[in-house]
């Protein structure tokens, strides 16, 4: 007779058919280590379906064999929270065929679309229509709809148009029973209760997989600047983003902030880029500035004017604007690649964290010169998105460290410094890349009690078996003490 894990094999199979089923170890391992290569798990094998019945089908089949499910997009996320453990009984649920894109509607300004839908293509679809989805980030040519809705993704447009959820309409997602919960009609108003969608947003796969979304999108842009600006510190960044706020308002998509070293660890890993600047500066800001059909001739006027004032103030050193298309897209590609060159550096510590706006010049400062003194031989950068409050905090480690041993001893203790002055601030140790599995133990240690009793409370009700995700942002070990 076929063991227990042959007949479960053979009932997947039979659902989602022959492409729907993989187990070939060199098919597979690609998928069960995480983008950063800190986390690699063993999957019993990773299921591909077609359609959100076959979704359903999988999940029921699975709740009734006791089979951990792990949902997985384009495994670009920075958590570890698509990575199965190593046990060997868990399944990749992969939404790589549930890609369509329903014809979208000009007028409507949304789009339905498949969770598999990658971001890239998305941005696509829209452009074909003059509309845009108005948000983007590095990993756009991975990430997927739903990868994106699970981890409630931010990226480098979110000062002018918020995080993912509030790019979400509606959702379509399948329960841990394997029910649809449908909710892909956007309505304007509706009082029916809990905004339950609002659940599934930002909650890792922990509680449904997303099958399908209804996303907003906006008129295309007629013209944009982007601007590479020096300067000599982190505080003047800071000025020269309340100066570009006030003075280009609604204009201002993203503003960015990039250190002189991240700059030379993305020179050093794309050999055919090119410092913007003539000269090195301590920090750099990289600004979108962007203006619809009726102010686009007035916005380069407006930029240079805005860069005159911060260079009579003292606050840039120097300034390039982007004078053509490409040079725009050449000056967001050193911003992008920043994650891949400091992962080619060496072993690292990475903290996504987020501190009131006022707050962060001082935080990294301090914070930066603090870890470097107590920890030898560290180099701390920060880098990213200080339009928003939320900067990726890299603690490296000492040249010759051995990666696993200094991840779990000095760099695990590096983390909880980090993590203690970021709760000192009253900020965020997941401003945008969610918990995974790399900071479950944190959330537990900083969390509001209160909270991480809500969180297991609905994790109770919908998924009591821990089928979705287990391991990962919310577990249901018993609460030791009455919240
Ligand atoms: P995965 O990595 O596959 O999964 C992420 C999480 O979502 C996991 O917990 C997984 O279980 C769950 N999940 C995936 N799909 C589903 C589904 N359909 N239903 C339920 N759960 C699901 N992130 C930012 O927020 N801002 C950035 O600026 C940013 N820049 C990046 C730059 C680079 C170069 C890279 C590689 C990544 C970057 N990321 C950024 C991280 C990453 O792209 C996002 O977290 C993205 O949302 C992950 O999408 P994914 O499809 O790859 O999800
Ligand atoms: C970025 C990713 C790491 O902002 O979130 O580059
Ligand atoms: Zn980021």
């Amino acid at each position: 007779m076929n063991k227990p894990t042959d007949q479960t094999l053979e009932a997947l199979g039979a659902i989602v058919g022959p492409r729907g089923l993989v187990t070939g170890l060199d098919l597979l391992t690609p998928w069960e280590t995480d983008w950063r290569g800190r986390y690699t798990g063993k999957a019993l094998a990773m299921v591909l379906p077609a359609t959100t019945a076959e979704v359903s089908a999988v999940v029921r089949l699975c709740a009734q064999r006791g089979v951990p499910i792990v949902p997985q997009g384009g495994n670009s996320g920075m958590s570890g929270g698509a990575t199965p453990d190593a046990s060997g009984r868990e399944v990749i649920l992969s939404t790589r065929r549930m890609n369509a894109i329903e014809p979208i509607d000009p007028a409507s300004r949304q789009v339905t679309c498949e969770a598999g839908v990658v971001l890239q293509t998305l941005h696509e679809a829209a452009e074909a229509h003059g509309l845009r989805f108005p948000l983007t980030l590095g990993g756009k040519g991975s990430a997927t709809v739903g990868g994106l809705i699970s981890t409630n993704a931010g990226g480098t447009q979110v000062l002018r148009h918020g995080v993912m959820r509030a790019q979400v309409l509606g959702l379509e997602a399948v329960l841990p029973d394997g029910r649809i919960f449908s909710a892909l009609t956007p309505l304007r108003k509706d009082n029916r209760g809990f905004d339950l969608k609002q659940m599934f947003i930002g909650s890792e796969g922990t509680l449904g997989i997303v099958t399908a979304a209804t996303l907003r999108l906006v008129p295309a842009i007629a013209e944009r600047v982007v601007v590479w600006a020096g300067t000599a510190s982190i505080h003047a960044a800071r000025a020269l983003l309340l100066n570009c706020e006030q003075a280009l308002g609604d204009a201002l998509e993203g503003f960015e902030v990039v250190p002189q070293g991240c700059l030379e660890s993305v020179l050093a890993y794309l050999p055919d880029a090119r410092p913007p600047l003539a000269r090195p500066h301590a920090w750099n800001a990289l600004i979108e500035v962007v203006a619809d059909a009726g102010s686009a001739a007035s916005l380069r006027g407006r930029v240079e004017a805005a860069m005159a004032r911060a260079f009579d103030q003292g606050l840039v050193e120097d300034a390039v604007l982007s004078a053509s298309e490409a040079q725009a897209e050449a000056f967001w590609t050193l911003r992008e690649s920043i994650s891949a060159a400091e992962r080619a550096r060496g072993p690292a510590m990475q903290h996504d964290i987020s501190v009131p706006v006022e707050r962060m010049p001082d935080f990294l400062v301090t914070v930066s010169r603090e870890i470097e003194a107590a920890w030898p031989g560290t180099r701390a950068v920060g880098y990213g998105h200080l339009g928003d409050g939320n900067i990726h905090f890299h603690v490296g480690a000492p040249a010759g460290s051995d990666r696993a041993g200094w991840e779990a001893g000095d760099g695990k203790a590096i983390s909880r410094q980090v993590h203690d002055a970021v709760t000192r601030c009253g900020g965020s140790i997941s401003a945008e890349h969610g918990i995974g599995q790399l900071k479950i133990d944190e959330l537990e240690r900083l969390g509001d009690p209160v909270a991480l009793h809500l969180m297991r409370a609905v994790k109770r009700a919908l998924d009591p078996a821990e089928l979705f995700n287990p391991g990962k942002l919310v577990t249901l070990a018993p609460e030791t003490s009455a919240p």
